[in-house]
């Protein structure tokens, strides 16, 4: 049986309810953490976890705490990031639906690691009900006095706040959202300085995803170096996998990072194998920002090693054989999938929700769409295929933010490995699978 770290209680009756919450040992964390730990040794029993953070770079979280500048006499922020809007990732959303009081849990043992005592929660604006949720949650927890002032008698002060988001991708990337959460349109920040120096309101600020800062009340409760007995190498603890696309049970699932890929996929425990009898593709395994494999290198390595979920399992053979776990947004594509009708829909949302004010992305995301939309719609041409490769080159690496590389890496990592579907396309434009199955058509429009 896996161990379950972030979604044990998800599924109790009433665990939505603070009284429930603490019935199955909720608030534990924060009681060991204010009256047994100094905020030093937090961070330290951190970094022992090795918890890497969950928003999609993978960047250890206890190194991230310490670069808080701790010297400022200006106050501390810790921001959770909730804005979740990569297309095929959906695992914050349900954590915050399910169990509320695991991230205010989190948020508050965590802020109190930092010196924070004003914490935001940066969330999703179209999430409504996962806000009234946690506005809910945060009055019940404000209530038995574990936020405000003098918490547990600790002398430890947090007032925590919940944020709408902009409506905008952007505004997840973490130095777009701290000028969104000022008031600001969500434009990115060019760094240095970093929001750890100079974060919001110019204040030295961490910005943790959800599902990281969820991961906290476990690894204090048992301590960093329990965390980093689960899981493989560097890839320490566990990972909520948001499964969508053609799965016969599309779901979200809190794995051990180290599963084999290949047990994931087709375990009737996790994703129960292909729908409808199919024959597996493709699989873009971390969101859609990360390179799409082919059947035969997300199962096996290139060197026939067989593929983990796990950082550096899937990051094997760099972008030439090999992706990224990112935010854990799996998705799954079977043999009835148009690859390049797909990278037009992804491209499209790059383009969309680039903010414009680097030219690369603001430009080169249209032209990428324009171009697989001919390719796609039967007017393109043999050299439009590497003009594309040149167009994501020359946004890759070079923009203020990662959004440009978020979109030039599924146009590359697709040529890379269906080249000849985006040739046949432009040969004999009927071949488009997408256009002769409505199904599957159908299926693919779903998934984003
Ligand atoms: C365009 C864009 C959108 C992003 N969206 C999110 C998001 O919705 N949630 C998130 O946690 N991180 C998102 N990130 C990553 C954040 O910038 C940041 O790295 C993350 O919140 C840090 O948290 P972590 O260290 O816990 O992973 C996004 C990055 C980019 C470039």
């Amino acid at each position: 049986m896996a161990t379950k770290i972030l979604l044990e209680h998800v599924g109790v009756e009433g665990i939505r309810a603070i009284d429930t919450y603490l019935a199955h040992g909720g608030y534990r964390s924060v009681g060991k953490a204010l009256k047994e730990m100094s905020s030093d040794q937090l961070v330290e029993e951190v970094k022992t976890a090795g918890l890497r953070g969950r928003g999609g770079a993978g960047f250890p979280t206890g190194m991230k705490w310490s670069f808080l500048d701790k010297k400022s006499e200006n106050p501390r922020y810790l921001v959770c990031n909730a804005d979740e809007s990569e297309p095929g990732t959906f695992k914050d959303r349900y954590l915050m639906e399910r169990i509320p009081h695991l991230l205010i849990e989190g948020m508050i043992t965590a802020s109190y690691a930092l010196g924070a005592n004003t914490s935001y929660i940066y969330v999703r604006g179209e999430m409504m009900p996962v806000i009234r949720l946690l506005e809910k949650a945060i009055a019940e927890a404000y209530a038995k006095g574990y936020l405000g002032k003098n918490i547990l008698g600790s002398g430890y002060n947090l007032d925590l706040y919940v944020q709408p988001g902009g409506g905008a991708y952007i505004c997840g990337e973490e130095t777009a959202l701290l000028e969104s959460l000022e008031g600001k349109r969500g434009n990115p920040r060019n760094k240095p300085p970093f929001p750890a120096v100079s974060g919001l309101y110019g204040c030295p600020t961490v910005i943790n995803n959800v599902e990281t800062i969820a991961s906290v009340p476990w690894i204090v409760n048992n301590g960093g170096a329990a965390y980093a007995s689960i899981g493989i190498g560097k890839s320490t603890g566990t990972k909520l996998i948001s499964a969508c696309g053609n799965i016969r049970q599309p779901g979200v699932y809190e794995i051990e990072l180290g599963l084999p890929v290949e047990e994931f996929l087709y375990s009737d425990v996790y994703c129960g194998g292909i729908a409808e009898g199919r024959e597996l593709k493709a699989v873009v395994p971390g969101g859609s920002s990360v390179p799409i494999l082919p059947k035969e290198l997300i199962l096996k390595t290139a060197a026939g090693e067989p593929r983990l979920m796990s950082y550096e399992s899937l990051a094997e053979g760099g972008f030439v054989s090999g992706s990224m776990l990112g935010s854990g947004g799996f998705i799954v594509f079977d043999d009835r999938a148009c690859i390049v009708r797909n990278l037009w829909n992804f491209t499209r949302f790059y383009h969309h929700e680039s903010c414009g004010q680097c030219s690369p992305c603001r430009e080169g995301t249209g032209w990428m769409a324009k171009v697989l939309h001919r390719i796609e719609h039967g007017h393109g041409k043999m050299s439009d295929i590497d003009l594309l490769v040149d167009v994501a080159k020359h946004i890759e690496g070079k923009t203020i933010c990662p959004l440009g590389d978020a979109a030039a890496w599924p146009v590359g990592s697709a040529i890379r490995h269906f080249r000849d579907e985006f040739e046949a396309h432009v040969k004999n434009p009927d071949s488009c699978l997408a256009k002769h199955l409505h199904g599957a058509y159908a299926h693919a429009a779903s998934i984003m």
